[in-house]
Parts: C-alpha cells; sequence; structure tokens
C-alpha cells in the first residue's frame, strides 16, 4: 500500500493490533506512551512482516505531548496517509451516585478527547500532502448506551463522535474524517477495569454471545482507509450489543 500512518497507543490492544494489520508495505509510527516493552515488541513485528516502524513515546493527556508527537513525525516525515486517533481509556470507574472527581473526569477528557481534537488539528497539514488522506478516531459502544460507572468515559467518547462529524465537514474534500465505535474487546484495557465475571457478564449480554477481539477493530481501520467515499461516519463493531 505505501501509505504512512500514525497510529497512536499503538502499544496494546486496538493499536497494536492495528499496526499489525497495517504493517505490509507501509511506514508506521507508532505512538506509545508507559509500555515501552510492548511498543518495541510491536515495532519488531511490522519490521517483520515488511513495514518499516518508528517509535515515538508522548503522554497524550498533555498539549505539550500531543505537539511533541506532531514535532516528532515532522521531523521524520512530509506528509500523512492516515492519522488513528486510538489512544485513551476508562482511566477508573467512578460512579456518579458515588461523588465524581473533578480531576478524575479532567484526565478523561483529556485523554480520550482533547488528544484526539488536537492531534487532527496538528497533524492537518501533514494530512493535507497525504494520497487519499484520512482520520480514523477509535470512539466507543458507551457512546450508545450506559456503561457502569464509565458515564464520564462514555460522553468523552460522545464528544469524539461530535467531533468526527464536524471535522470532516470542515476537512472535507480533502481529508476524510471517521470513526470506529467498539464494542466490549478483550484488550488490557479491561484488565485494569473490569472483573473476569464482568467480562463474562458483557459476553452473556451480546447476542453473538461472545466479546470481540482487537482485530475485529484494526480490521474497520482497513476498511475506511480502503473506502474513498466514507466521511463523518461512525462505524459500531459490537457483536450486536446495540443495534441502530
Ligand atoms: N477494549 C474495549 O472494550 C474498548 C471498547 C471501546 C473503545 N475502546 C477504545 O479503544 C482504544 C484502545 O483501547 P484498548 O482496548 O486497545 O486498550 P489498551 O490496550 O489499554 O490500549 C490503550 C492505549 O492507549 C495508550 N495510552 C494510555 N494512556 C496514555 C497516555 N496518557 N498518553 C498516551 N497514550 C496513552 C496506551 O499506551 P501505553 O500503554 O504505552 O501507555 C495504549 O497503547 C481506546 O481509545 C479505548 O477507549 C476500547
Amino acid at each position: 500500500m505505501n501509505k504512512v500512518i500514525c497510529i497512536t497507543g499503538a502499544s496494546t490492544g486496538i493499536g497494536a493490533a492495528t499496526a499489525r494489520t497495517l504493517a505490509e508495505g507501509n511506514t508506521i509510527y507508532l505512538h506509545y506512551n508507559s509500555s515501552e516493552k510492548p511498543a518495541h515488541e510491536v515495532a519488531e513485528s511490522v519490521t517483520a512482516s515488511g513495514g518499516i516502524a518508528h517509535l515515538i513515546r508522548a503522554d497524550l493527556t498533555t498539549e505539550a505531548g500531543c505537539v511533541q508527537l506532531t514535532a516528532e513525525l515532522k521531523k521524520h516525515t512530509s506528509k500523512l496517509d492516515v492519522l488513528v486517533n486510538n489512544a485513551g481509556g476508562l482511566l477508573r470507574r467512578n460512579s456518579i451516585v458515588e461523588g465524581l472527581e473533578w480531576e478524575l473526569m479532567e484526565e478523561t477528557f483529556r485523554l480520550n478527547t482533547f488528544s484526539t481534537m488536537l492531534l487532527t488539528s496538528l497533524c492537518q497539514p501533514l494530512l493535507q500532502e497525504g494520497n487519499d488522506p484520512c482520520v480514523i478516531n477509535i470512539s466507543s459502544i458507551a457512546v450508545r448506551h450506559g456503561a457502569p460507572s464509565a458515564t464520564i468515559y462514555g460522553a468523552c467518547k460522545g464528544a469524539v463522535d461530535t467531533f468526527t462529524r464536524g471535522a470532516a465537514t470542515e476537512l472535507a474534500p480533502g481529508i476524510r474524517v471517521n470513526a470506529i465505535a467498539p464494542g466490549v474487546i478483550a484488550t488490557p484495557f479491561h484488565e485494569k477495569v473490569s472483573t473476569p465475571e464482568r467480562m463474562k457478564q458483557f459476553a452473556e449480554k451480546c447476542p453473538l454471545k461472545r466479546n470481540g477481539q482487537a482485530d475485529h477493530i484494526a480490521s474497520a481501520v482497513r476498511f475506511i482507509m480502503e473506502n474513498d467515499f466514507l466521511t463523518g461516519e461512525t462505524i459500531d463493531i459490537n457483536g450486536g450489543l446495540f443495534m441502530r
């Protein structure tokens, strides 16, 4: 494909699977923050599959981190074909009833929403130079219905969906902007915030009676990249847990 791709949060889970899926023939900028060893393993696997991998570390909960990531990209490349705004997560479950914590709300928005918005804007000049350039934001099923003690996280991703439509309008016709809303996907995300019992309950609730795998989302990233008539859309991939 010979694409220049930047994937944020490429050290584990969905980001790592996306990097592995897109590796062959592409140059991939793999962003990570704290998972250095897994990030290096992803880079090795991209190289082994015939891709070129560059690692960039940045804390995306800060403006400085987003600026630094973009500056690193600009040092190495004069164009970007694909930006996958994937870094994110539910930092901790926090119930409205028990009392919301301001700092946690702020950090959740900084990681999931502000970084997506700012990186899209900062990378826009690089994307303008790309070939059928596109931005792919990772949203969540939490937007569609309440998730247990994850209301703020759901609201963050709701803002990502709204931003996706606005950015798709503003950046058209040159740059396409879409999002993917994963259902429950078995990744390190849940190791931090969902017990094995809760994971079983999620699977039981799902019409397909299972949780998803990171590859289910990675293949959707490829689909969006390859479909040049798609913009402003959020694609739900959740085993039927939410149906429109
Ligand atoms: N798994 C699910 O069920 C599910 C469902 C819906 C949506 N999602 C979304 O899918 C995306 C990927 O999640 P995942 O399931 O693959 O989880 P994951 O394995 O925990 O991956 C999260 C990624 O985000 C990065 N990250 C976390 N904090 C960061 C920070 N402060 N600065 C920069 N990067 C940071 C992590 O990098 P380091 O580890 O290197 O710090 C990691 O690469 C997230 O946006 C998540 O909200 C997941």
